[in-house]
């Protein structure tokens, strides 16, 4: 499974690019608009600098929702950097968008997805890779991860080559769940990757080795 970060915080993507473990970076207009960055100039300039800073695809979403400004913009994402990828969200023009970005060699992330029927769409339109958002499904009291098995169970049946990108994540369960349910990917903020290393009886060992280290000099 390949670790994405979810954020558009150039510290934090530096942190996590640092681990020597990051394959990409998603970001979305709610943690643009964190960073307080303002218009298509500085919008294109950020991205410009992740595409630096991250050697993997950085999702970059259109702010457009019909299918004529979703094909302008996305045109303008993709020219900033090679590893651009357009995020676009699952709506009907959307989808017309994919297929045409995928006709024409553009790379798309279908965001905002719900359902296994929407990740069938996405897929039928070449969407590189679908994005369910598995926190918020489970902020609705369904279990957010079961869509993950679904869709990777669904993509592997039909052969789908669409890659399943598991968003929303909150913390470092739905990481090893989404492992064992079969994500191709899992973009998650700087915290829950962090959280992974945790564990007390690793801190109580590495205690007990110190110690003993030291009475050894
Ligand atoms: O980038 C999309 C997704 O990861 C958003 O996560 O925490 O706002 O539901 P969240």
């Amino acid at each position: 499974m390949k670790f994405f970060i979810d954020t558009a915080n150039l510290a934090q993507i530096q942190e996590a690019n640092d681990l020597g473990i990051l394959d990409g970076v998603t970001t979305n207009p709610t943690l643009m608009a964190k960073e307080g960055i303002k218009g298509t100039d500085a919008i294109a300039a950020h991205y410009k600098t992740i595409c630096e800073m991250v050697d993997g695809p950085v999702s970059a979403e259109v702010l457009g929702t019909t299918f004529e400004g979703i094909i302008a913009e996305g045109q303008k994402l993709a020219a900033i950097h090679p590893n651009i990828v357009v995020k676009v969200p699952m709506i009907k023009d959307g989808i017309k968008a994919i297929k045409w970005f995928t006709d024409h060699g553009i790379k798309t992330n279908c965001t905002l997805v719900f359902s296994a029927g929407q990740a069938i769409l996405a897929a039928k339109a070449g969407a590189t890779f679908v994005s369910p958002f598995i926190g918020r499904i489970d902020d609705g009291s369904w279990d957010g991860v079961q869509l993950i098995e679904q869709i990777v169970n669904i993509y592997n049946t039909q052969g789908y080559m669409t890659e399943v990108l598991a968003a929303s994540i909150r913390n470092p369960l739905h990481i090893v769940r989404c492992a064992e349910a079969g994500a191709d990917v899992c973009t998650c903020p700087l915290s829950s990757i962090l959280g992974l290393l945790k564990h007390p009886l690793t801190d109580i060992g590495l205690q007990q080795f110190l110690a003993d280290a030291q009475s050894m000099q």
